[in-house]
């Protein structure tokens, strides 16, 4: 295992720059999570650490050496892909001693190791199949053993688990958790799963457009997003944004219901958010904050999602827990507890 640092790494095709000079330090053993819409530049960092795309800009480092120039396989990492593409006419016994064997490992210390990566991940009794014979999820579990074999510094992993359908992900999800208890690697991991990144990650970077918008840890970012990209992004449920206008102790809420808050300096937002779960039904119009037509209830089962028109149209969601006893087109009165409220600016800063 080792440190990964980036300092102002820059990607560039052709005239296009897509990734902005992007500062970075994941300590030894971390697990990093990258988060952050289609297109953002997700593939294109892992791909820079792991050595597969050249750099524009900026220094790359691996335990504490630069790597800019150092050839993807002496860099000591191992990656796992969406697609894992076995060798189809290997077994899996072979697909995962490939490597080393190209690498001219004795012959006992590769089987050690095969073995030991297929104890881990409980694939010992398919190591004699050809990979056509294997589920999605074991197919997955080998190319994650062949990762493992290689006894890496660093594990990077781009979706590993996206084509897999939601019992295998979540299966799988809790035996990549294991591993990286029981390997203490460094592991760097792209999902667009919120449920992966909140579970795994020690931190998660949320990045936009080529930049990062914030690194911190899942309850960090779920508690205190600094923005509104990172608030809407963070979290199974898309937080409400509702437009504001500020006095000196209270907010007008679209319906001109007034929300009190003891926050000083409430002059400058403009935007206020809340998240579905922190909302509540009021019993009366006298007590909400937010009045306005049920459109859509979702139920879950252990909860719902309730969407409610306001009069201007926006729709604000609410997380019930159980079967709620609403009925779709009545009114429904929402109080918003003042301490679960974030505050934003016109920029879609967070204020403190
Ligand atoms: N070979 C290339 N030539 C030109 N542009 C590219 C190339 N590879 C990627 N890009 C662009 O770089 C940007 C970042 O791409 P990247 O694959 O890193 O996104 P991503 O965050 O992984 O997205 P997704 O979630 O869809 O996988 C995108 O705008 C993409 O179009
Ligand atoms: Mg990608």
């Amino acid at each position: 295992m080792a440190d990964v640092s980036l300092r102002g790494v820059r990607k560039s095709y052709g005239s296009l720059e897509v990734v902005h000079g992007v500062d970075l330090e994941i300590a030894s053993g971390e697990f990093v999570v990258f988060v952050g819409p289609s297109g953002c530049g997700k593939s294109t960092l892992l791909r820079m650490i792991a050595g597969l795309e050249p750099i524009s800009g900026g220094d790359i480092s691996i335990g504490g050496k630069v790597v800019n120039d150092i050839p993807s396989p002496e860099r000591g990492i191992a990656m796992v892909f969406q697609s894992y593409a076995l060798y189809p006419h290997m077994s899996v016994y072979d697909n995962m001693a490939f490597g080393l064997k190209l690498a001219k490992t004795p012959k006992a210390e590769v089987d050690q190791r095969v073995r030991e990566a297929a104890r881990i991940l409980q694939i010992e009794d398919y190591l004699d199949r050809m990979p056509k014979a294997l589920s999605g999820g074991q197919r997955q579990r080998v190319a994650i053993g062949r990762a493992i074999v290689r006894n890496p510094r660093v594990f990077l992993f781009d979706e590993p688990l996206s084509n897999l359908d939601a019992s295998l992900r979540a299966q799988t999800r809790i035996e990549i958790a294991k591993l990286h208890d029981t390997l203490d690697a460094t592991m760097i991991y792209v999902t667009h799963d919120q449920v992966e990144a909140m579970t795994l990650a020690d931190r998660i970077v949320v990045l936009n457009a080529g930049n990062i918008e914030q690194v911190g840890t899942p309850l960090e970012l779920y508690s205190n997003p600094v923005n509104t990209f990172v608030a809407g992004f963070i979290a199974s449920q898309r937080m409400n944004f509702l437009p504001v206008s500020p006095s000196v102790n209270h907010l007008t809420l679209p319906g001109n219901r007034l929300l009190t808050l003891s926050t000083t300096n409430l002059e400058t937002v403009r935007t206020l958010g809340v998240r579905p779960e922190h909302l509540e039904l009021a019993t009366d119009a006298s007590t909400a904050h937010l009045s306005g037509i049920l459109s859509v209830i979702e139920q879950f089962g252990e909860y719902a999602l309730a969407y409610v028109e306001l009069p201007d149209g926006q729709l604000v969601t609410i997380k019930l827990d159980g079967a709620p006893d609403l009925t779709l087109h009545d009114t429904v009165h929402i109080t918003i507890p003042p301490g679960v409220v974030h505050l934003f600016d016109d920029a879609g800063r967070a204020l403190r």
